[in-house]
């Protein structure tokens, strides 16, 4: 029996949802333990692709238990889309997906506010994905959020949601000058409603289903969303998401024990990319950076927003291993690489005044002005794409992925040399 964590170790879209499906053919559970449907994890195999917002990338496996673990938010309306969504292309929800009854709901004035803040920040904005995710997450934090444990069709409630609708409406009409039109209390209580009747035979107490589950001694696979440097805490603040994307977050998302994990498993791209606003040291503007955005189809998988690539970045890397405690990497997109002459490894950054750092400073004004340093290796100029054997990589990119190693300290687990399961190296097993 193991429980694998398993997190985003840049800003988001390593290719997290391609490496929880592979693994999901040894779990019994895979669990999402924060975030909501900010998230698009892709799983491509056969002539399939599925992009999941909400619901865990092991839905797609008959024979595992999905769980939307408390420390979500969750859009009620959204993620029945995405069920009925995955029900026409032959996946059933019913009987596998399981949401936590103390997971929070994205109420429709969430992503009002949302939108209404970020044009109030203008030229600061965060770039978020629209989608709530913030303000869902300050009523949590502040005990004015709705949790699907409490929603009930009684008149107690009923005030407590006309309560939160004027609270919202006014904050709209007088600190955003918002202009659109504003939310009615009595239709946002019976839609509420009708959701929760609609997600009712999903909804229980995840924690107890965990448990029982480790104690059977199945495997549980924990699928981080967004990445470390989108934490709230450890991230470029406040170029970040709202919650705990690292690692320990999968205790308190989920409701499980620190001593019930056994390994954390870090997605990392062979490069960088980051969507939406924020520091980015090794960002290219150049004809390479277009290049890793060409060949590696870099467009966000939720808001379809063009992603910026850039150089591996070791200095992030190894704050990323410290803050996750990550025990193995998963280096994916091997093959986007496979035409480049030479290759920049960053291993230090140097700010304006000479100063030089091994790993990102916690200042906002030091990080937007960052020079990084590199180490320039050789490309390889020949295939690794769809390789499944580790022998069979080129030369230099097995010395590309040894120096990766050696700089960080790590083993590498797996490699993916393309978008489908198939494509993929597995060099450990985690399990
Ligand atoms: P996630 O949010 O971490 O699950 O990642 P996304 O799904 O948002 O973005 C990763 C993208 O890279 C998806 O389009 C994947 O299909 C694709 N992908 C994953 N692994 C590989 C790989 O090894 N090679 C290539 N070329 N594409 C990959
Ligand atoms: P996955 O799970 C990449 C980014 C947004 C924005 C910031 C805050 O697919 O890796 P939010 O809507 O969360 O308030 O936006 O976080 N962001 C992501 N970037 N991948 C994601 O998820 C992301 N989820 C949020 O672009 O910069
Ligand atoms: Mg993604």
């Amino acid at each position: 029996m193991s429980n694998v964590v398993i997190i985003g170790s840049q800003w988001g879209d390593e290719g997290k949802g391609k490496i929880v499906d592979l693994l999901s053919q040894q779990a019994g559970m895979i669990v999402r333990f924060q975030g909501g449907n900010n998230a698009g994890h892709t799983v491509m195999f056969g002539d399939k692709t599925y992009i999941l917002h909400l619901v865990p990338s092991g839905i797609l496996r008959d024979d595992t238990k999905s769980v939307i673990g408390n420390g979500l938010v969750v859009d009620p309306g959204e993620l029945l889309k995405e069920i009925n969504g995955l029900k026409k292309m032959g996946i059933e929800c019913r009987g596998k997906l399981f949401i936590s009854d103390a997971a929070n709901v994205i109420m429709p004035y969430h992503k009002l506010l949302d939108g209404a803040r970020e044009d109030r920040l203008k030229g600061n904005k965060i770039g978020t994905t629209g989608r709530g995710i913030g303000p869902a997450y300050e009523d949590k934090v502040g005990r004015s959020g709705v949790r699907f444990a409490d929603i009930e069709n009684n008149s107690v409630f009923k005030e407590k949601i006309d309560l939160f609708v004027d609270d919202k409406n006014k904050i709209l009409k007088f600190v955003y000058d918002y202009n659109g039109p504003l939310l009615e209390a009595d239709q946002v209580f019976e839609e509420l409603n009708q959701l929760n009747l609609d997600l009712a035979p999903y909804i229980c107490d995840t924690s107890e289903l965990i448990a029982e589950e480790i104690k059977q001694g199945g495997h549980v696979l924990f699928e981080g969303a967004q990445g470390t440097f989108l934490d709230i805490d450890h991230g470029t603040y406040p170029y970040v998401t709202s919650s705990n994307t690292v690692a320990g977050g999968a205790c308190s998302g989920s409701g499980v024990g620190p001593t019930k994990i056994d390994r954390i498993c870090g997605i990392v791209k062979a490069y960088t990319t980051r969507v939406g606003e924020g520091p980015f040291p090794t960002e290219l503007f150049d004809d390479t950076g277009k290049f890793l955005a060409k060949e590696g189809h870099e467009f966000g998988a939720t808001t379809g927003r063009p992603r910026r690539c850039g150089w591996f970045d070791a200095c992030m890397l190894k704050k990323a291993i410290r803050v996750n405690g990550i025990t193995d990497l998963a280096i994916t997109k091997l093959d986007v690489l496979d035409k480049l002459e030479t290759i920049k490894i960053c291993t230090a950054y140097q700010d304006k005044q000479g100063n030089t750092y091994t790993t990102i400073p916690s200042k906002q004004s030091i990080q937007k002005e960052l020079t990084p340093v590199y180490e320039e290796v050789p490309g390889w100029q020949s295939q690794s794409s769809g390789l499944t054997d580790y022998e069979e990589l080129p030369e230099n990119a097995k010395k590309y992925i040894a120096r990766l190693e050696e700089i960080l300290g790590v083993q590498t687990c797996i490699v993916s040399t393309g978008p489908k399961r198939e494509e993929t190296i597995v060099r450990k097993d985690l399990f």
